[in-house]
C-alpha cells in the first residue's frame, strides 16, 4: 500500500479515507495516534494488524465534543463529568461504561467499558469533526516501540502498512494521555501522563494509583500487562546528581560499551568523560522538555551507533511521574 503524506489543509482527504475503513495518522498534542473509524470494525481490526497489537488492548476513542462523549457512554459519574469540563479538550482519557451498539467491540476488546478522549489538537479535533464519527486511535507506532511524537516516527514504523499520515509537527506533551476510571466514586489512576495526579487531586479530591488497589480487583487497564516499549538496546537510568557518574561510565567504556546519553544539556556539561552520542532532553532540567523529547530521544539513539543507553532521572522535579514511569519502563527498572 502507498501512504499518503498529508498535511493539516488536506483534511477532507484524510477524512474521506477514514469513511472508507482505512487508517490515517494525525498529530494529537500527546503523541500521534492512529486512526480508524470507531464505528467499524473491519476497519479497526487493520488497526491491531498494522500495529502488531494484542487484540485484547482495547483502544481509546477520540471525539470531538463532550456531547460526542456523552452519546457514547450509557452513564457518567458526576467526578468525569467535573475533570472533563475541567481537563477537556487535553490529555485524560476516562474510562465510562460503553452505551452498547455504536462502537465496535474489537475497539474495546470485549470489555463493557471504553477509554474516551477529546484532544486538544486542532487537527485531531478538525478530523473528528469532518468525519463526523468517533475515531478509535492508539499511538502510531509499531506495537513495542515508543510512541511517536513526531510524523517521521510513524513513516519509520507504519510507512506502505496505512493510507495516509497528517504531518503537523512534533507533538507538544510528548507522552501518553493519562488514563483514568472512576468506581463508587472514587478516581483510579491506570497510567500517568499528560494530566498529572496532583492536577487530578485539586479537582476531585484523593486519586488512587491504580496499581496500589488490591490486584485481585479487575478489571484493571488492560495495557497495564504488556510491556510498553522493549528497546533492542539496552537503557539504564542514571541520576543526574551521582557523584560516581563519572566512574561508571569509565567502567562501562572498560566493558567494551559505547555510550549514547540521553541528557539534558545542563548535566551534560557536567559530565568529563566523552561519550559516542548524545541526545539532548533540553538546555535545563525542565520536566515538560524532557517530557516532549524523550521518545524521539530514544528512537534517536536505538538507531546511533551505541551498545547501552543511558538517560537521565528526572524524578527530583515536580511532574515527572508520566517520564519516570516511561522511562522506567524502557529501562525495565535498571540503574547504573
Ligand atoms: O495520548 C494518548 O492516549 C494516545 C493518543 C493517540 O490519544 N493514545 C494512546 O493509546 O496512547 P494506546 O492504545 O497506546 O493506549 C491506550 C491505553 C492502554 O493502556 C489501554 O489498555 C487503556 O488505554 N484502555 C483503553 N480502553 C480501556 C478500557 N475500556 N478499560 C481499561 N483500559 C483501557
Ligand atoms: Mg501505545
Amino acid at each position: 500500500m502507498k501512504t499518503e503524506y498529508l498535511s493539516k489543509d488536506d483534511i477532507r482527504r484524510a477524512a474521506d479515507l477514514i469513511l472508507a475503513g482505512e487508517l490515517v495518522a494525525f498529530q494529537t498534542e500527546t503523541v500521534y495516534g492512529l486512526g480508524a473509524d470507531a464505528t467499524n470494525s473491519e476497519a479497526v481490526e487493520k488497526i491491531f494488524k498494522a500495529k502488531g497489537r494484542p487484540a485484547d488492548n482495547p483502544l481509546i476513542v477520540h471525539v470531538d465534543s463532550i456531547d460526542m462523549a456523552e452519546s457514547l457512554a450509557s452513564q457518567i459519574p458526576e467526578k468525569a463529568k467535573i475533570l472533563m469540563d475541567k481537563f477537556w479538550p487535553g490529555p485524560l482519557t476516562i474510562i465510562l461504561p460503553v452505551e452498547e451498539g455504536l462502537i465496535s467491540e474489537k475497539v474495546t476488546g470485549g470489555l463493557k467499558t471504553v477509554g474516551l478522549r477529546l484532544p486538544a489538537s486542532k487537527t485531531a479535533q478538525a478530523l473528528i469533526h469532518e468525519v463526523g464519527r468517533p475515531i478509535a486511535a492508539p499511538s502510531a507506532n509499531t506495537s513495542g516501540k515508543p510512541s511517536p511524537t513526531q510524523a517521521d516516527h510513524v513513516w519509520h514504523d507504519l510507512k506502505g502498512k496505512i493510507a495516509a499520515i497528517i504531518d503537523d509537527g512534533p507533538t507538544g506533551v510528548g507522552l501518553e494521555s493519562t488514563v483514568i476510571e472512576i468506581k463508587d466514586d472514587q478516581v483510579l489512576l491506570y497510567r500517568p501522563g499528560g494530566i498529572s495526579q496532583s492536577d487530578l487531586e485539586k479537582i476531585v479530591g484523593s486519586v488512587n494509583l491504580a496499581t496500589s488497589i488490591d490486584q485481585a480487583e479487575q478489571p484493571k487497564s488492560p495495557g497495564l500487562k504488556y510491556r510498553h516499549y522493549a528497546p533492542d538496546k539496552p537503557v539504564k537510568i542514571f541520576l543526574a546528581d551521582d557523584e560516581k557518574l563519572d566512574k561508571k561510565i569509565a567502567q562501562a567504556h572498560s566493558q567494551g560499551h559505547e555510550l549514547g546519553l540521553l541528557v539534558s544539556d545542563e548535566t551534560l556539561g557536567k559530565i568529563k568523560i566523552s561519550v559516542k552520542d548524545h541526545y539532548s532532553l533540553g538546555k535545563e532540567r525542565d520536566i515538560k522538555i524532557a517530557s516532549q523529547q524523550l521518545f524521539a530521544g530514544l528512537r534517536f539513539l536505538e538507531e546511533a551507533e551505541v551498545t547501552l543507553i543511558l538517560a537521565e532521572s528526572m524524578a527530583d522535579l515536580t511532574g515527572s511521574e508520566a517520564y519516570m514511569n516511561r522511562l522506567e519502563k524502557a529501562a525495565a527498572g535498571q540503574y547504573i
